[in-house]
């Protein structure tokens, strides 16, 4: 039996929808377990310096506590420069909120109530959590990502800036973000003598095998980590996290399974998050608007240990025409938590900047915003002069134009009114690489005329394992529904993060790969299939080992119509409009999600988000949903997302980009831009809050 209507482009329904609304889909600490203890860690309450005791003895009092871990007496890890995993390893504090101490129990509020009644004393040190423009301890990075280099330098910035007709020099700064997903991090362990179980919310079960194969000394094969389903991770499950470390190493303390959910409130300090940027652009262009020099220079934080570079100035090495052009990046080590990846690093705030700085030129021009970008449009990706493997934002923004209306707004700054409230509209665009990284996968054709792929993919909420059903079914030429999918277990063959909007490519090629071989083999065999059935293994090395012959980027143009109200300050936004160019949308369903998904958490950004650095107390003061605004369903409107038919010969056998993380990028430009239009007043520091405005 085959199918006729092509699997890939239809919107199927998440495979796993109704365990999820039925409630039967478990996370990471909803597997039943025998003789369970539960564990809740201490966090620091000084910024820097080191503990000189640790008092348990109140919380041992209790006969529910089983044990109370510390530096002092907690499994020895294997040296790791990884602050995210380096647990109760030694008594130095690098920053507030780092855990001191992890109480275990036969119950949750046993443990909780331990962990509140440890006593730690510490000897203090002074700190430093404030980033400046000029910060002292400012210095360039090797690099700022894997084979991205810091600083890169074209032509002749200086000169040709400093003679260009039409000149725009402004700063603009995004605050810290958080990542809140749904499902704090959370983990359950298990040891059976050497060898780990655990079930645990990440968006990598192979790397963080890896990851506690190394912390504990074990061979990998010997730790199981298993993701079947996660409540979300926006990048701070990219890696292993501590809650799955702690809960290791009370589970082997203690010899029994534990359980360890973070509560929100610690999350802040040790999960990561998008560190704080400043950002200074220059564009020198003609008065025509055509761009002769443009410098992206950022200023960011990481923290003492490890290093983590908001990589900001990157996505201006591929948006426009710019012969003289120069991106920096600059960071310095301050007493903070580690940042680390949310949503579109780098590109997300990076484009904010670069994108009002467009609107800016095209209003010291006096052009349209849309035309502005059409004339600075490349031919060759700026930064490598490698050709795109296809780019179409030209496209996005011409037919983004026409379905938002652009053309009939009245261009004239803070003229138009409805009522009290003044109304605006703004553009920007939006762009995000096509990544692809090394992953395996299996196809398994049974005996009964079933089929089974396996692939240690990671699906986060996405409707990743959906996508690789469909990816599978039309490789294999059957019906949907004869294949079963196997994703997040690190016993399935190894592959790579849920991250950098690289999944869907990275997965699905060396699953498209081993069903295209079953096929053919079953072809061969006359559908013969004995008892054993027959399995083929594929991966993508080979086919990745030459990838430096095109820029690979998915492009976007983003809408939106904001109204102002100008007696309190606040700005709503009307409408979004998102147009994308990222290849073969292989699941429009999904995709549209994605994409709606990316575009509220930039509606946030732009207006909502937002963390503040307490300097005296040296943490961050946001610790909840109700101090840490995400946008509720009253503050989305409508929002509307469209993509170019785009065909790219040069991704991968399904044609796809990633789709995860472009929704972000470039919508708090476009409502930035579109809060100038109705009210003349630029801001360029966000979260834009009403006091801005009044
Ligand atoms: Mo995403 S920040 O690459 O998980």
């Amino acid at each position: 039996m085959t199918t006729t209507k092509p699997l890939l482009g239809a919107p199927t329904a998440r495979l796993e929808a109704r365990e999820k609304v039925t409630g039967t889909a478990r996370y990471a600490t909803d597997y039943p377990t025998d003789r369970t203890a539960y564990a809740w860690p201490v966090p620091a309450t000084v910024v820097r310096g080191e503990i000189t005791a640790i008092d348990a003895t109140a919380a041992l009092a209790d006969p529910a506590v089983l044990a109370v871990l510390s530096h002092q007496n907690a499994p020895r890890l294997r040296e790791t420069d990884d602050p995210f995993v380096t647990v109760l390893q030694s008594p130095r504090i690098n920053h507030r909120g780092q855990y001191v101490a992890l109480a275990v129990a036969t119950s949750l509020e046993a443990a909780r109530a331990a962990a509140e009644a440890i006593r730690v004393t510490y000897r203090c040190e002074p700190h430093d959590v404030v980033l400046t423009p000029d910060h002292p301890g400012l210095y360039k990075p090797d690099e700022v990502g894997v084979g991205m280099p810091a600083d890169r330098e074209h032509g002749d910035f200086d000169t040709t800036y400093a003679n260009a007709r039409v000149r725009i020099d402004v700063v603009y700064e995004t605050p810290a973000l958080h990542n809140h997903p749904m499902e704090p991090h959370s983990a359950t362990a298990l040891w059976d003598g050497d060898e780990l179980t655990v079930y645990d919310s990440n968006q990598d079960s192979s790397g963080v095998q890896q990851a506690l194969a190394r912390l504990f000394g074990l061979a990998a094969d010997k730790v199981h980590v298993v993701n079947e389903h996660v409540g979300g991770g926006f990048g701070s499950k990219g890696s292993a996290r501590a809650p799955v470390v702690l809960a290791a190493m009370a589970a082997r303390t203690v010899r029994r399974p534990v359980k360890l959910a973070l509560p929100r409130n610690q999350l802040a300090a040790t999960i990561g998050y998008r560190a704080p940027t400043i950002q200074r652009i220059r564009v020198g262009a003609d008065a025509e608007g055509h761009i002769h020099a443009l410098a992206h220079e950022l200023v960011t934080q990481t923290a003492t240990v490890g290093e983590f570079v908001e990589f900001a100035a990157v996505p201006t090495r591929t948006m426009y025409h710019a012969p003289h052009s120069r991106t920096t990046h600059r960071v310095t080590r301050l007493d903070v938590p580690a940042p680390s990846w949310m949503r579109a690093p780098g590109e997300c705030p990076g484009m904010f900047a670069l994108e009002s700085a467009m609107d800016e030129l095209a209003l010291a021009c006096g052009l349209d915003p849309v035309e502005l970008r059409l004339r600075n449009e490349p031919t060759v990706e700026p930064d490598t002069g490698l050709p795109y493997s296809s780019r179409h934002l030209v496209e996005c923004l011409r037919e983004g134009a026409r379905r938002f209306g652009w053309h009939d707004r009245d261009a004239r700054i803070a003229t138009s009114r409805e009522g009290r409230f003044l109304i605006g509209s703004g553009v920007a665009a939006s762009t995000y690489p096509a990544f692809v990284m090394p992953s395996h996968a299996e196809a398994h054709a049974a005996a009964d005329g079933g089929y089974e792929v396996r692939v240690s993919a990671s699906d986060i909420g996405t409707g990743a394992r959906t996508v690789l059903a469909q990816i599978a079914a039309e490789a294999l030429g059957v019906p949907l529904d004869s294949v079963r999918v196997r994703v997040g277990s690190s016993d399935l063959p190894p592959a790579s993060v849920a991250g950098g909007s690289s999944g869907t490519a990275s997965w699905g090629w060396p699953v498209h790969k081993a069903c295209t071989e079953l096929r053919r083999r079953l072809a061969e065999c006359g559908h013969a299939v004995p008892e054993q059935g027959i399995t083929v293994a594929a991966d993508i090395a080979e086919e990745l080992d030459d990838r430096e012959d095109f820029a690979r980027h998915a492009f976007g143009a983003q809408f939106a119509e904001v109204q102002v109200d100008p007696v309190t300050g606040e700005t709503r936004v009307r409408r979004l409009l998102g147009v994308f160019a990222a290849g073969r949308i292989l699941n429009p369903r999904t995709a549209r999600s994605q994409f709606i998904g990316g575009m509220t958490m930039g509606l946030g950004m732009a207006l909502l988000e937002g963390s503040t650095m307490d300097r005296e107390f040296g943490d961050y003061a946001e610790r909840d949903l109700a101090s840490y605004h995400v946008p509720a369903c009253a503050d989305v409107p409508e929002i509307d997302v469209h993509w170019i038919d785009e065909e790219d010969p040069h991704l991968n056998p399904m044609g796809s980009k990633g789709i995860g993380e472009i929704g972000i990028v470039g919508t708090a430009a476009a409502i930035a831009n579109a809060v100038h239009h109705a009210t003349g007043v630029r801001l360029r520091a966000l979260p834009i809050h009403p006091d801005a405005l009044l």
